[in-house]
């Protein structure tokens, strides 16, 4: 198990080290964007025009940017200083700069932005939470940031990708099929520990000042994005397989199988 800062620290590392090749690799993928459309079409009905918006785990800002052009304020962070360097990019060379401020800083620390003033929502896109072991803290210092009735979107990876697990099981590798079943694991492909909460776990650690309004999976039929060669075979398919995200995302078990979760909360 390591520490909050050697985690801290490898997260960082590790983060840094993909930044240049994130968009290529995740943001502009098939998968990644249809995943991407499915939480935005969520959020859209909560994230209004003159929010002020926390954006938790920014990367390279895609989320930020579409908020902002929406009429959003955004302030995002990242423990990343590569990150937080690309989303600095992303929003000068789409003359943002008024719509997002953007800061190093870990989840871990969101106390500090108490004098910020308060917040009219809060959204962390794809697998910032996996990094994050103590999520009660992160839930109390949201609480205090965020105004009553504010909503917070939170999406990860889940505990079990049917995809991912077909898929590496096809490949001869059950390692890595079930590599999410434990509630945190230790990749030998990383130096820190990846965390798999249950929803049960996050509602628990939310429930004092959140209530869970809403949950969906991402990804159910949209495969992760390491299924990125069949994508380019088979292009309008993977908007029909979207499609049928979109209907049977929140249904009971299937939702339960998909690349990621969204969670939807609201501030009591
Ligand atoms: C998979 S990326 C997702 C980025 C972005 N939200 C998106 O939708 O593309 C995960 C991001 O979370 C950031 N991250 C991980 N742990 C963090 C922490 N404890 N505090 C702040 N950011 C963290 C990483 O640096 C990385 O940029």
């Amino acid at each position: 198990m390591a520490g909050v800062a050697d985690q801290q620290r490898e997260v960082a590392a590790a983060f840094d080290a993909q930044a240049d090749g994130y968009d290529e690799k995740w943001t502009r993928s098939v998968s990644g964007r249809l995943q991407r459309e499915q939480v935005w079409r969520e959020v859209d009905r909560f994230f209004l025009p003159g929010h002020k918006i926390l954006d938790l785990g920014c990367g390279t800002g895609v989320d930020a940017v579409r908020l902002a052009r929406v009429g959003a304020r955004v302030l995002a962070i990242d423990i990343s200083p590569q990150m937080v360097r690309m989303t600095r990019r992303r929003v000068e060379s789409e003359n943002l700069s008024e719509g997002v401020t953007c800061e190093l800083l870990p989840l871990e620390e969101l106390g500090d932005l108490k004098n910020r003033g308060s917040f009219d929502g809060a959204i962390s896109d794809f697998g910032v939470l996996n990094c994050v072991e103590n999520l009660r803290q992160v839930a109390r210092d949201l609480a205090a940031l965020l105004r009553p009735g504010a909503h917070l979107a939170l999406c990860y990876m889940g505990r079990f990708c049917l995809w991912e697990t077909a898929w590496f099981l096809l490949h001869g590798k059950p390692g890595k099929a079930f590599r999410r079943l434990g509630a945190r694991s230790f990749p030998a492909s990383r130096a820190f520990e990846v965390f798999y909460p249950s929803v049960r776990a996050i509602v628990e650690a939310f429930s004092g000042n959140f209530r869970l309004v809403s949950w969906r999976g991402v990804g159910i039929f949209v495969p992760p994005s390491y299924v990125e060669p069949l994508a380019h075979s088979f292009q309008g398919g993977f908007r029909r397989l979207a499609r049928f995200d979109h209907i049977a995302g929140g249904w009971a078990i299937l939702r339960a199988v998909g690349d990621h979760r969204l969670l939807v909360f609201v501030r009591n």
